[in-house]
Protein backbone atom coordinates (compact mmCIF):
# COMPACT_ATOMS: atom_id res chain seq x y z
CA UNK A 1 0.00 0.00 0.00
CA UNK A 2 1.12 3.28 -0.86
CA UNK A 3 0.71 5.26 2.51
CA UNK A 4 -0.88 8.77 2.45
CA UNK A 5 -0.94 10.86 4.87
CA UNK A 6 -2.64 13.49 6.06
CA UNK A 7 -0.89 16.79 6.72
CA UNK A 8 0.56 17.01 10.57
CA UNK A 9 -1.28 19.91 12.65
CA UNK A 10 1.05 22.14 14.02
CA UNK A 11 2.25 21.96 17.56
CA UNK A 12 1.66 18.42 18.48
CA UNK A 13 3.33 17.06 21.80
CA UNK A 14 6.65 15.67 22.03
CA UNK A 15 7.76 16.41 18.82
CA UNK A 16 10.97 13.87 19.12
CA UNK A 17 9.15 10.89 19.42
CA UNK A 18 7.98 8.45 16.21
CA UNK A 19 6.34 5.65 15.92
CA UNK A 20 8.16 3.02 14.58
CA UNK A 21 6.24 0.97 11.29
CA UNK A 22 5.33 -2.36 12.34
CA UNK A 23 4.79 -2.32 16.41
CA UNK A 24 2.09 -1.38 18.34
CA UNK A 25 2.16 2.55 19.52
CA UNK A 26 1.34 0.86 23.11
CA UNK A 27 4.19 -0.27 23.71
CA UNK A 28 6.92 2.04 21.45
CA UNK A 29 5.12 5.37 23.04
CA UNK A 30 5.66 3.87 26.70
CA UNK A 31 8.92 2.76 25.71
CA UNK A 32 9.69 6.57 24.76
CA UNK A 33 8.91 7.30 28.77
CA UNK A 34 5.72 9.27 27.71
CA UNK A 35 2.47 8.82 29.05
CA UNK A 36 -0.19 6.64 26.21
CA UNK A 37 -2.62 7.21 25.31
CA UNK A 38 -1.05 10.88 25.57
CA UNK A 39 -2.93 14.07 26.88
CA UNK A 40 -0.07 16.60 26.55
CA UNK A 41 -2.32 19.76 26.18
CA UNK A 42 -2.00 21.20 22.89
CA UNK A 43 -4.80 23.34 20.39
CA UNK A 44 -6.22 22.91 17.09
CA UNK A 45 -8.43 24.94 15.13
CA UNK A 46 -12.14 24.89 15.13
CA UNK A 47 -13.53 22.50 12.44
CA UNK A 48 -15.07 23.86 9.54
CA UNK A 49 -17.83 22.47 7.09
CA UNK A 50 -15.69 20.78 4.03
CA UNK A 51 -17.03 19.08 0.80
CA UNK A 52 -17.40 15.86 1.25
CA UNK A 53 -18.01 12.97 -1.30
CA UNK A 54 -18.73 9.27 -0.02
CA UNK A 55 -16.48 7.05 -2.15
CA UNK A 56 -19.04 4.12 -2.18
CA UNK A 57 -20.88 6.27 -4.57
CA UNK A 58 -18.10 4.72 -7.18
CA UNK A 59 -19.01 1.74 -5.73
CA UNK A 60 -20.44 -1.10 -8.77
CA UNK A 61 -23.92 -1.97 -6.98
CA UNK A 62 -23.08 -6.00 -6.71
CA UNK A 63 -19.75 -4.95 -4.86
CA UNK A 64 -18.61 -8.30 -7.24
CA UNK A 65 -15.24 -6.13 -7.58
CA UNK A 66 -14.49 -6.62 -3.39
CA UNK A 67 -17.17 -9.81 -2.51
CA UNK A 68 -15.54 -11.80 -5.63
CA UNK A 69 -12.03 -11.71 -4.26
CA UNK A 70 -13.47 -12.92 -1.17
CA UNK A 71 -13.43 -16.96 -0.11
CA UNK A 72 -16.21 -16.67 2.20
CA UNK A 73 -19.29 -13.90 2.83
CA UNK A 74 -20.74 -14.64 6.61
CA UNK A 75 -23.47 -12.15 6.94
CA UNK A 76 -23.86 -12.24 10.82
CA UNK A 77 -27.13 -11.54 11.33
CA UNK A 78 -30.46 -10.38 9.02
CA UNK A 79 -30.09 -7.05 9.74
CA UNK A 80 -26.59 -6.03 10.34
CA UNK A 81 -22.85 -7.03 10.21
CA UNK A 82 -21.32 -9.43 7.87
CA UNK A 83 -17.62 -10.87 8.11
CA UNK A 84 -15.32 -10.67 4.52
CA UNK A 85 -13.15 -13.63 5.13
CA UNK A 86 -9.54 -14.29 2.84
CA UNK A 87 -8.64 -10.35 1.83
CA UNK A 88 -6.21 -8.53 3.67
CA UNK A 89 -7.42 -4.75 3.80
CA UNK A 90 -3.35 -3.28 3.38
CA UNK A 91 -4.01 -4.89 -0.32
CA UNK A 92 -7.19 -3.71 -1.28
CA UNK A 93 -7.40 -1.91 -4.66
CA UNK A 94 -9.16 1.66 -4.73
CA UNK A 95 -11.65 0.06 -6.60
CA UNK A 96 -12.43 -2.29 -3.90
CA UNK A 97 -11.99 0.05 -0.95
CA UNK A 98 -14.85 1.62 -2.77
CA UNK A 99 -17.27 -1.17 -3.04
CA UNK A 100 -16.41 -1.38 0.51
CA UNK A 101 -17.13 1.74 1.75
CA UNK A 102 -20.97 0.54 -0.06
CA UNK A 103 -21.22 -2.78 1.51
CA UNK A 104 -20.85 -0.99 5.00
CA UNK A 105 -22.96 1.43 4.03
CA UNK A 106 -25.63 -1.11 3.62
CA UNK A 107 -24.98 -3.22 6.13
CA UNK A 108 -23.64 -1.30 8.90
CA UNK A 109 -20.61 -2.97 9.94
CA UNK A 110 -18.15 -5.08 7.88
CA UNK A 111 -15.93 -7.14 10.16
CA UNK A 112 -12.04 -8.73 8.85
CA UNK A 113 -10.14 -10.76 11.29
CA UNK A 114 -6.31 -11.39 11.21
CA UNK A 115 -5.34 -8.09 9.28
CA UNK A 116 -1.64 -7.85 8.89
CA UNK A 117 -2.22 -3.90 8.81
CA UNK A 118 0.29 -1.58 10.98
CA UNK A 119 -1.14 1.71 12.45
CA UNK A 120 0.55 3.87 9.53
CA UNK A 121 -1.38 1.40 7.13
CA UNK A 122 -4.64 1.97 8.93
CA UNK A 123 -4.32 5.78 8.92
CA UNK A 124 -3.79 5.44 5.04
CA UNK A 125 -6.50 3.33 5.06
CA UNK A 126 -8.32 5.75 6.37
CA UNK A 127 -7.29 8.81 5.12
CA UNK A 128 -8.99 7.32 1.89
CA UNK A 129 -12.34 7.81 3.23
CA UNK A 130 -12.00 11.30 4.43
CA UNK A 131 -10.64 13.48 6.46
CA UNK A 132 -9.95 11.70 9.95
CA UNK A 133 -10.83 13.15 12.64
CA UNK A 134 -8.48 14.12 15.62
CA UNK A 135 -10.38 13.52 19.21
CA UNK A 136 -11.36 17.05 20.70
CA UNK A 137 -9.94 15.90 24.19
CA UNK A 138 -9.33 11.77 23.84
CA UNK A 139 -5.78 10.54 24.37
CA UNK A 140 -3.85 10.56 21.57
CA UNK A 141 -0.37 8.70 19.71
CA UNK A 142 1.74 11.80 19.85
CA UNK A 143 3.20 11.76 16.45
CA UNK A 144 -0.17 10.19 15.27
CA UNK A 145 -3.00 12.33 16.01
CA UNK A 146 -5.54 11.04 14.12
CA UNK A 147 -5.59 8.01 15.90
CA UNK A 148 -7.71 7.27 18.68
CA UNK A 149 -6.82 4.67 21.21
CA UNK A 150 -9.07 2.97 22.80
CA UNK A 151 -7.91 1.97 26.35
CA UNK A 152 -8.98 0.48 29.27
CA UNK A 153 -6.83 -1.51 31.88
CA UNK A 154 -6.73 -2.01 36.12
CA UNK A 155 -7.17 1.76 36.34
CA UNK A 156 -10.49 2.29 34.51
CA UNK A 157 -12.85 2.34 37.59
CA UNK A 158 -15.53 4.49 36.20
CA UNK A 159 -15.32 2.20 32.86
CA UNK A 160 -18.85 1.57 32.75
CA UNK A 161 -20.10 4.93 32.04
CA UNK A 162 -18.59 4.68 28.95
CA UNK A 163 -21.11 1.24 28.08
CA UNK A 164 -23.51 3.52 26.63
CA UNK A 165 -25.33 3.14 23.22
CA UNK A 166 -24.09 6.36 20.88
CA UNK A 167 -22.78 7.24 17.59
CA UNK A 168 -18.80 8.70 17.44
CA UNK A 169 -18.63 12.07 18.17
CA UNK A 170 -22.12 13.10 16.66
CA UNK A 171 -22.11 16.60 17.78
CA UNK A 172 -19.37 17.70 15.09
CA UNK A 173 -20.48 19.26 12.20
CA UNK A 174 -19.27 16.58 9.90
CA UNK A 175 -19.58 13.34 12.54
CA UNK A 176 -17.41 10.62 11.25
CA UNK A 177 -18.85 8.02 8.07
CA UNK A 178 -17.12 4.88 8.14
CA UNK A 179 -14.73 4.01 10.80
CA UNK A 180 -12.52 1.66 11.40
CA UNK A 181 -11.31 0.00 14.87
CA UNK A 182 -8.29 -2.63 15.06
CA UNK A 183 -7.79 -4.13 18.08
CA UNK A 184 -4.18 -5.89 19.35
CA UNK A 185 -4.53 -6.44 22.76
CA UNK A 186 -7.82 -8.39 24.26
CA UNK A 187 -9.17 -9.54 27.93
CA UNK A 188 -8.56 -13.27 28.76
CA UNK A 189 -10.42 -15.03 31.26
CA UNK A 190 -10.65 -18.55 32.92
CA UNK A 191 -7.47 -20.52 34.34
CA UNK A 192 -6.37 -21.28 30.23
CA UNK A 193 -6.16 -17.98 29.68
CA UNK A 194 -8.77 -18.24 26.19
CA UNK A 195 -9.83 -14.90 25.22
CA UNK A 196 -13.14 -13.74 26.83
CA UNK A 197 -14.68 -10.49 27.05
CA UNK A 198 -14.94 -6.86 25.81
CA UNK A 199 -17.02 -7.65 22.68
CA UNK A 200 -18.56 -4.75 21.02
CA UNK A 201 -22.44 -4.44 19.90
CA UNK A 202 -23.61 -2.51 16.87
CA UNK A 203 -27.37 -1.56 15.93
CA UNK A 204 -29.06 -0.91 12.98
CA UNK A 205 -29.96 2.64 12.55
CA UNK A 206 -31.86 1.72 9.25
CA UNK A 207 -33.68 -1.23 10.59
CA UNK A 208 -34.39 0.39 13.87
CA UNK A 209 -35.82 3.37 12.23
CA UNK A 210 -37.83 1.13 9.65
CA UNK A 211 -39.59 -0.62 13.06
CA UNK A 212 -41.69 2.84 13.83
CA UNK A 213 -44.81 3.19 13.02
CA UNK A 214 -45.54 5.30 10.05
CA UNK A 215 -47.22 7.85 11.59
CA UNK A 216 -44.26 8.56 14.45
CA UNK A 217 -41.74 8.40 11.78
CA UNK A 218 -43.73 10.84 9.51
CA UNK A 219 -43.21 13.03 12.86
CA UNK A 220 -39.57 12.00 13.56
CA UNK A 221 -38.89 13.29 10.21
CA UNK A 222 -40.09 17.19 11.02
CA UNK A 223 -37.76 17.37 13.99
CA UNK A 224 -33.88 18.30 14.33
CA UNK A 225 -31.79 17.81 17.89
CA UNK A 226 -28.94 19.45 19.23
CA UNK A 227 -26.20 16.93 19.92
CA UNK A 228 -22.86 17.98 22.50
CA UNK A 229 -19.84 18.28 23.22
CA UNK A 230 -19.82 20.36 25.95
CA UNK A 231 -20.10 17.45 28.56
CA UNK A 232 -17.13 15.69 27.61
CA UNK A 233 -15.42 18.62 27.12
CA UNK A 234 -15.97 19.79 30.98
CA UNK A 235 -15.37 16.19 32.17
CA UNK A 236 -11.85 16.44 30.14
CA UNK A 237 -10.66 19.80 31.94
CA UNK A 238 -12.27 18.06 35.27
CA UNK A 239 -9.73 15.68 34.28
CA UNK A 240 -6.77 15.41 32.39
CA UNK A 241 -6.98 19.42 31.61
CA UNK A 242 -6.18 18.76 27.54
CA UNK A 243 -8.93 20.06 25.35
CA UNK A 244 -7.82 21.02 22.15
CA UNK A 245 -10.82 22.77 20.59
CA UNK A 246 -13.80 24.95 21.59
CA UNK A 247 -16.27 22.62 22.57
CA UNK A 248 -19.66 22.65 19.98
CA UNK A 249 -23.39 22.04 19.64
CA UNK A 250 -24.81 20.77 16.35
CA UNK A 251 -28.25 20.84 15.23
CA UNK A 252 -28.87 17.45 13.43
CA UNK A 253 -31.93 16.33 11.61
CA UNK A 254 -33.55 13.31 13.96
CA UNK A 255 -33.47 11.30 10.81
CA UNK A 256 -30.69 11.63 8.11
CA UNK A 257 -30.69 10.06 4.88
CA UNK A 258 -27.32 7.81 4.15
CA UNK A 259 -26.11 9.24 0.57
CA UNK A 260 -24.96 5.90 -0.61
CA UNK A 261 -27.91 4.02 0.11
CA UNK A 262 -30.66 6.52 -0.05
CA UNK A 263 -32.16 5.12 3.02
CA UNK A 264 -33.40 6.58 6.22
CA UNK A 265 -31.73 5.73 9.49
CA UNK A 266 -32.46 7.12 12.70
CA UNK A 267 -29.78 9.02 14.29
CA UNK A 268 -30.74 10.50 17.83
CA UNK A 269 -27.95 8.57 20.58
CA UNK A 270 -27.96 8.96 24.23
CA UNK A 271 -24.43 10.06 24.62
CA UNK A 272 -24.42 13.27 23.07
CA UNK A 273 -28.10 14.40 21.47
CA UNK A 274 -29.10 16.53 24.29
CA UNK A 275 -33.28 18.02 22.91
CA UNK A 276 -35.33 18.03 20.37
CA UNK A 277 -35.23 21.68 19.00
CA UNK A 278 -38.69 23.46 19.61
CA UNK A 279 -40.73 20.43 21.58
CA UNK A 280 -41.28 21.32 25.34
CA UNK A 281 -37.97 19.57 27.35
CA UNK A 282 -40.37 17.31 28.74
CA UNK A 283 -41.91 16.11 26.10
CA UNK A 284 -38.94 16.05 23.68
CA UNK A 285 -37.10 14.08 26.52
CA UNK A 286 -39.45 11.42 26.50
CA UNK A 287 -39.34 11.28 22.85
CA UNK A 288 -36.04 10.77 23.21
CA UNK A 289 -35.97 8.29 25.84
CA UNK A 290 -38.10 5.92 23.98
CA UNK A 291 -36.08 6.25 21.28
CA UNK A 292 -33.16 5.15 23.24
CA UNK A 293 -34.60 2.50 24.84
CA UNK A 294 -35.92 0.88 21.41
CA UNK A 295 -32.07 1.36 20.40
CA UNK A 296 -30.63 -0.59 23.55
CA UNK A 297 -33.81 -3.46 23.08
CA UNK A 298 -33.88 -3.96 19.48
CA UNK A 299 -32.22 -7.33 19.80
CA UNK A 300 -33.16 -8.39 16.50
CA UNK A 301 -31.39 -5.39 14.89
CA UNK A 302 -28.05 -5.91 16.91
CA UNK A 303 -24.96 -7.78 16.48
CA UNK A 304 -22.03 -8.48 18.64
CA UNK A 305 -19.02 -9.32 17.29
CA UNK A 306 -16.50 -11.30 19.97
CA UNK A 307 -13.04 -9.86 19.21
CA UNK A 308 -9.67 -11.71 17.85
CA UNK A 309 -6.25 -9.99 17.96
CA UNK A 310 -5.57 -8.25 15.16
CA UNK A 311 -9.32 -8.31 14.15
CA UNK A 312 -10.79 -5.05 12.30
CA UNK A 313 -14.72 -3.50 12.17
CA UNK A 314 -15.49 -0.97 9.84
CA UNK A 315 -18.86 0.58 10.69
CA UNK A 316 -20.63 3.22 8.54
CA UNK A 317 -21.11 5.76 12.51
CA UNK A 318 -23.93 7.67 10.74
CA UNK A 319 -26.19 4.60 9.87
CA UNK A 320 -25.33 2.72 13.36
CA UNK A 321 -25.14 3.08 16.95
CA UNK A 322 -22.52 0.76 19.12
CA UNK A 323 -21.30 0.72 22.39
CA UNK A 324 -18.63 -1.55 23.99
CA UNK A 325 -19.49 -4.35 26.39
CA UNK A 326 -17.28 -3.56 29.62
CA UNK A 327 -16.99 -6.89 31.16
CA UNK A 328 -13.27 -7.52 31.41
CA UNK A 329 -12.29 -5.22 34.57
CA UNK A 330 -9.26 -4.95 35.31
CA UNK A 331 -7.74 -6.84 32.11
CA UNK A 332 -6.39 -4.85 29.66
CA UNK A 333 -8.14 -4.00 26.02
CA UNK A 334 -6.31 -1.90 23.59
CA UNK A 335 -7.44 -1.39 19.73
CA UNK A 336 -6.80 2.01 17.52
CA UNK A 337 -9.59 3.26 15.69
CA UNK A 338 -9.68 5.81 12.74
CA UNK A 339 -12.68 7.95 11.95
CA UNK A 340 -13.20 9.82 8.49
CA UNK A 341 -15.37 12.90 8.51
CA UNK A 342 -18.60 12.39 6.02
CA UNK A 343 -20.72 14.59 5.39
CA UNK A 344 -23.19 17.07 7.01
CA UNK A 345 -26.15 15.40 8.04
CA UNK A 346 -28.84 15.59 5.94
CA UNK A 347 -32.54 14.48 5.78
CA UNK A 348 -33.82 14.24 1.97
CA UNK A 349 -37.60 13.34 1.95
CA UNK A 350 -37.42 11.93 -1.16
CA UNK A 351 -35.16 9.41 0.23
CA UNK A 352 -37.03 6.21 1.49
CA UNK A 353 -36.38 3.37 4.23
CA UNK A 354 -34.31 0.43 3.64
CA UNK A 355 -37.44 -1.93 2.98
CA UNK A 356 -39.46 0.54 0.63
CA UNK A 357 -36.03 0.68 -0.98
CA UNK A 358 -35.43 -2.93 -1.86
CA UNK A 359 -39.19 -3.87 -2.07
CA UNK A 360 -39.26 -1.64 -5.26
FE1 LIG B 1 -17.60 4.69 20.02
Amino acid sequence: MTLQFPEKPHGLPHPEYTTPRGVSPLHSVREAGLQYPNYTPFKLPNLEEKPFTDRGLNADPAKARLLNAATDIIHLTPEIGTEIVGLQLAHLTNDQRDDLARLVAERGVVFFRDQQMDVHEQISFGAYFGDLHIHQMAGIIPDLPWVHPIYKDETAVNGRSHQIWHSDVSYEIQPPGLTMLKMDTLPRAGPEGSLAGGDTIWASGYALYESLSPKLRSILETLEAKHSGLEQAEKALRTSGCLRRDPIETIHPVVRTHPVTNWKTLYVNENFTKEIVGLEKRIGDAILDTLYRTIAEGYEFQVRWKWTENAVAIWDNRATFHTGIFDYFPHLRHGLRVAPQAERPYFDPESKTRRESLEK
